[in-house]
Parts: C-alpha cells; structure tokens; sequence
C-alpha cells in the first residue's frame, strides 16, 4: 500500500464489529443451549478464526443475510470424530488463550495451534492456572503453541493473575463454567470486562468485586447457559486510528457511528482529549450492558503540560492496543508523550516497542525506546519512507495514519496483514481521505 501524504480526514463511517466482543459472542454462544443470532460480527480474519474452530469442534455456525447463527448444544456440547481435534486460530492470541479455557472443560483432546507469530507467544499464563483446575496441557518446549489441551472434570480454584490480562482473565472464567464449586480470578488491574458482561448476559452466575483496588470475579460453574440475540457494536481499537487522524491531520473533520464506548477500552480517548483533542460523545446507548455511542471529532494542535504526560501503571491495560497509533500521535504533540509499564507490547503480535521505534525512525522521526515503553517529544515532521509491519495488523495500520502526516510518499510492506482485526481499513480510509491511499497489487 502506497500512502501519499499530507492529507487530512472527512466525512462519517462505520467501523466493523468489535473484535474482542465477537470472539467472546462466538465462544459463548457455542455452549450456550440454544440458537444464538449474532448482528455486526467483526469482519476481522481474527474473528473468523474462532468461527472456524467452534466449526470443527462440532457445532453449526452459519452465515444467514450478513448475521451469524451459531447453534449450541450446552456447556459439553463439543463433538469431534477423530481425535485429537485439530484447530488452527492463525494470528489470534485472543482464540487460542479465551477457548483454551472451553477445551480444558471438554470431554476431548484438541490440538491448538497457529502462525509464526502464535508460535512465539506465551501460553504459560493459561497453562498454569487451567492445569491447576485439572486440565492436562502440553505445549512445545513446555507452553508455546502448539498446545495439546486433554480436557478434563475441572475444580474450582482462586486464583491470582499475575498480568492484566483479560485473555487470561477470561480463560479462567469460561473454564470456571465446567468447574465444580466457585472459581474465583483477581487481576493487579483492571483489563477489558466484556467477559464478565456476556456471561451474565447469557445467564452465567457470576459475581464481581470491581473496586479501587480490588478487581475480582467469582464464577459459579455447572449452570448452562441460554442463546441470546446479540449485535456487536463497532470496535474503538479499530476507530482509535481514525480518531488519531481526524485529530493530526489540519482541517478534519470525522464522525465514526454506532462504536462501543466501554470505559474498561476508552482511554485512548481520554488521553487524546487530556492533550487538548475535540472529541463528542452522541447518542450514547447501551446495549448487553455495553454503551454505544457516535464519536465527532475535529483536529486540534495538542499540547503536553509542562514535563510532559507521563502514562504508566493501571491505565496501561485500557489502552494497550492504542499504543502504537498513540506513539503517531506523540510526534505531533507540543511538548513529550512517556509510555511507561507496557513490557506486555513485546510480546504482542510484533515486538510493538521495536516496530513502532523503527517506522518512526524509518520516517525520519525521533523516538527515545525504553525496556518497557518510549517518549516522543513533538511537533516532529516525518518523511515518507518504507515501513515494514512484520505482519502486526496494528502497525500497518498506525503507519498508514504516519502516512498522511507526512511530506512524500510511504510504502507499507505486507498492508495485507491488517485484515487480521479491520480488512476494510483501506477502502475507508481511501474514502476519508479523498484518495490518498493506494494499492500496489
Ligand atoms: C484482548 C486482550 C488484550 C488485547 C487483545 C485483545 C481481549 O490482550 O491486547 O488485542 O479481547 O481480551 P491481553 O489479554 O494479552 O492483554
């Protein structure tokens, strides 16, 4: 993908459908007893993943008039011919780990594995605490992908995260489900919640204790769950890029519709608006116990207080996947942007601190790169250049953004990968952009 910068964004769109959402809607609906309709499942590779495995593992899920239908057969209602069951989730750490919790409870032996960058991912944050539920896990050279899950009765167990992690989160609360007696998870901070909102919205037993310091749920395993209708609203990690341009880019002016504004995923909007960002919140609704709502954004010149703004600690989990888009964006504030206890980013789909150091370096941009972050320190005017993604959907898609910031042209090597979360990513931000973007087949 060519980008030719500078341009600036208009007009209004949607985003596709939230992507963490939808795995969880797929996973659920497919133990829940019952016929579940899902409208605005994510149109992301990630998402079809899981459809796929739920697929193999026996159970219908059908595409009918652009919505899903996925027919459950309850908690145990897995089925698989031959075994082990092979299932392949490709660039999706969120299938392999939130499943992995639904297969240790199964009465049946799956194989789970994945791409490259799958391969190099941690799995001992699930191995340990489903193996202390019973489950019997082996994975390559002790927890990488592929993992070997020999589902078992599960027991109850509490336990205490060591990451806020809402993949690991959630794997031990679908696990839960199949668990005799209450499990219990506590997280150092608060991550993503759309678990613990599902779950009851399909009649699981489940408790929280979400306070300043406390954030902890308790599950109650054995009762089945019951089929709901569910529209998944648009994904804000996918409008995060969209926000970040309308902001940057001179003379913009977006609205994005219909977006999910949990609060547990709204902090790049925070921090966007602490540095002097124009961003409406409109007809705000909410739906499954998640707020929806239309984002007006306008550009602005941001501004960092004196000593710059310095993110680090509990606000790291909210805002984990806006990093890269954000570290954009902190070339073109006045004043530094600090990212600090965000170790987690070497270990997502890229080593996120490296491939973003690099791009903007690549730009002729200057970035100061620490063990567990970096600062940027703006207004800063970057150059083209060619940007490599190392097959991370979320950098493709924050150099697009550094592409139209900058004077000259900038090549995205291997663009394709951003249909991994936002396959229309392009096409929308072609039109936006008044035909800044384009194709090099
Ligand atoms: C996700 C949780 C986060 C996030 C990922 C999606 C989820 O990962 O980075 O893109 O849907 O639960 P971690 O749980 O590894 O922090």
């Amino acid at each position: 993908m060519r980008i030719r910068g500078p341009s600036r964004v208009t007009g209004a769109l949607h985003v596709p459908g939230d992507k963490s959402i939808s795995h969880r809607v797929a996973m659920l609906a497919s133990i829940a007893y019952g016929s579940t309709t899902i409208s605005g499942f994510a149109s992301s590779a990630d998402c079809h993943a899981t459809l796929d495995c739920v697929r193999r593992l026996g159970i219908d899920a059908e595409n009918a008039n652009g919505k899903i239908m996925i027919h459950g057969h309850g908690l145990r209602g897995y089925q698989a011919q031959v075994q082990p069951v092979k299932l392949f989730v490709g660039n999706s750490g969120s299938t392999i780990r939130m499943l992995g919790g639904i297969l240790a409870g199964q009465h049946l032996v799956s194989e789970v594995d994945g791409d490259a960058s799958i391969r190099r991912r941690p799995m001992a944050r699930i191995v340990e605490p489903l193996t202390l539920m019973g489950a019997t896990i082996n994975g390559r050279e002790g927890n990488f992908a592929p993992l070997t899950i020999r589902g078992s009765r599960l027991r109850a167990i509490d336990y205490h995260s060591k990451v806020a992690s809402a993949q690991v989160k959630s794997c031990v609360l679908f696990a839960g489900l199949f668990a005799e007696g209450i499990t219990t998870v506590t997280e150092p901070a608060q991550s993503r919640n759309h678990s613990e909102l599902m779950l009851q919205e399909f009649g699981a037993r489940l408790e929280l204790d979400d306070e300043a310091d406390v954030h902890r749920y308790r599950i109650e395993g054995g009762t089945e769950l019951t089929a709901v209708d569910y529209v998944v609203p648009g994904d804000v990690s996918s409008a995060a890029f969209f926000m970040a341009a309308a902001t940057v880019l001179p003379d913009s002016n977006l609205r994005i519709d219909g977006v999910n504004l949990n609060p547990t995923r709204t902090a790049f909007i925070e921090v966007l608006k602490d540095l002097g960002a124009t961003i409406q919140r409109e007809n705000v609704t909410t739906k499954h116990f998640e707020p929806i709502g239309d984002l007006h954004i306008s550009s602005r010149q941001l501004k960092s207080e004196k000593g710059g703004l310095i993110l680090s600690g509990n606000i790291i989990p909210n805002l984990i996947d806006e990093i890269p888009i954000l570290a954009i964006v902190g070339t073109q504030v006045e004043g530094r942007l600090e990212v600090r206890d965000a170790r987690e980013l070497r270990i997502k789909e890229s080593d996120r601190i490296k491939t973003v150091a690099a791009g903007i370096r690549a730009m002729g941009g200057e970035i100061e790169e620490f063990e567990d972050g970096f600062a940027v320190t703006g207004p800063q005017q970057l150059s083209g250049g060619r940007i490599e993604t190392a097959g991370d959907h979320r950098i493709a898609m924050a150099f697009s953004i550094a592409g139209l910031l900058a004077a000259g042209e900038t090549e995205i090597i291997g663009a394709d990968c951003a249909e991994v979360s936002f396959p229309e990513f392009y096409e929308l931000l072609s039109t936006v952009t008044g035909g800044s973007v384009i194709a090099d087949s």
